[in-house]
């Protein structure tokens, strides 16, 4: 059994590895740590509030004491840590948010792991450290870090911090980097739930520049699959990419929510593109496919229609993100674009 501060975990993936670990391995105890930011919302945990092994604490990770006594109340061994601000187009409009969490929260938690020597620190990273790749090859773990947005940039400062305490202070560490994650409970500012937000009410859905950019979608389940993977089996040290094998372009993604959606392909709108896009992201995942004996169970077409199909089921939940804030966050970001 383990006692984990699971961070972040009221966010989509956060929120999505704490109702598995609490269905499928209910004896591990799970305290979740959560600023709830705009992207933080207790109602991807409904079900699991009252849960025995689930303790919710409201705060913030740069907040070095209260993880500490967390720390100590609970006797957690081990940090999960997913918490962070994880939109690029966010750090493009105000990157010294994302240093301040993304940056010297970890760096917060990392000290509290060297100095309260727990046996797991695990960081929850992202392809997008590796910078962009053109139209062949994929990401291995040798790939150097090569950052190119404001949100990439503070990941991979976070991931070198991670790897300076374990080297100088031999903190036991894994990085994990994966690729595009999508599924339940998604913030719809991101590609996919935006899209499927959008087309639904019938509104215009702004593709980037060409639209033929690539990224590799990974459903939320195998993502977090694979950390629990890391945590049972990964030697401390290692680094692991996540990838889904599912390569898609932006507008391939969009056509197949419109037919799915059974909306007009006139709803399409070219906007201007994202300063700093990345080309493409691929990832070589044949290493934790070996080593950990993971691999993604969810195809992409199976992935994309249960997708759509939850938001379209979960109406009550998205009405209630998009509401409020969201609307100046939309108006903001794409009125002039
Ligand atoms: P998200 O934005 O949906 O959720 C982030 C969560 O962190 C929210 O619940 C928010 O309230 C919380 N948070 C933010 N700042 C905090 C702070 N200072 N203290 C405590 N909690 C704070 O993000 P996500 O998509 O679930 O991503 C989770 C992790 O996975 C992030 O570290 C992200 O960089 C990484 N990642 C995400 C993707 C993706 O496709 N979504 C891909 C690769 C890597
Ligand atoms: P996003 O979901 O923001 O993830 P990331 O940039 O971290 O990969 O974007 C995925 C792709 O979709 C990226 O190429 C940018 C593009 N995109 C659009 O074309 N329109 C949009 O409104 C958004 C949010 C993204």
């Amino acid at each position: 059994m383990r006692k984990i501060l699971v961070t972040g975990g009221a966010g989509f993936i956060g929120s999505n590895f704490v109702q598995m670990v609490l269905s499928e391995h209910p004896d591990n105890l799970i305290v979740n740590l959560d600023k709830l930011t705009y992207a933080g919302n207790l109602k991807n945990l409904a079900e699991f509030m009252e849960h025995p092994n689930h303790k919710f604490i409201k705060g913030d990770i740069c907040d070095g004491p209260l993880v500490e006594k967390l720390i100590d109340e609970y006797q957690l061994d081990t940090i999960i840590n997913f918490a962070a601000e994880s939109h690029v187009d966010r750090s493009i409009t105000e990157p010294k948010l994302f240093i301040e969490t993304n940056v010297t929260g970890t760096l917060a938690l990392l000290e509290a792991a060297r100095d309260k020597n727990l046996e797991r620190f695990i960081q929850i990273s992202t392809d997008e450290v590796y910078g962009s790749l053109g139209s062949e090859g994929k990401f291995t773990e040798q790939t150097p870090v090569s950052p190119n947005s404001p949100y990439s940039a503070c990941k991979a400062g976070a991931d070198h911090l991670v790897q300076a305490f374990g080297r100088t202070w031999g903190v036991r560490y894994n990085i994990t980097r994966c690729s595009n994650n999508y599924g339940p409970y998604q913030f719809p500012e991101k590609l996919i739930p935006l899209m499927i937000n959008n087309a639904l009410n019938d509104k215009e859905l702004p593709v980037y520049g060409d639209g033929l950019y690539v990224r590799d979608w990974l459903y939320v389940n195998d993502h977090c699959t694979a950390v629990w993977q890391v945590l049972q089996k990964a030697p401390p040290g290692e680094i692991y990419n996540i990838g889904g094998c599912n390569e898609k372009a932006n507008l391939e993604v969009i056509n197949q929510i419109l037919d799915r959606l059974g909306k007009p392909k006139s709803l399409i709108k070219y906007v201007a593109d994202r300063p700093g896009h990345d080309r493409r992201y691929a990832i070589d995942a044949r290493k934790i496919i070996t080593e950990l004996e993971w691999r993604p169970v969810v195809s992409f077409e199976e992935g994309i229609i249960k997708t759509i199909d939850w938001y379209v089921q979960n109406q009550p939940w998205l009405d209630n993100v998009v509401s409020g804030e969201y609307q100046k966050y939309y108006e903001s970001m794409y009125k002039d674009r």
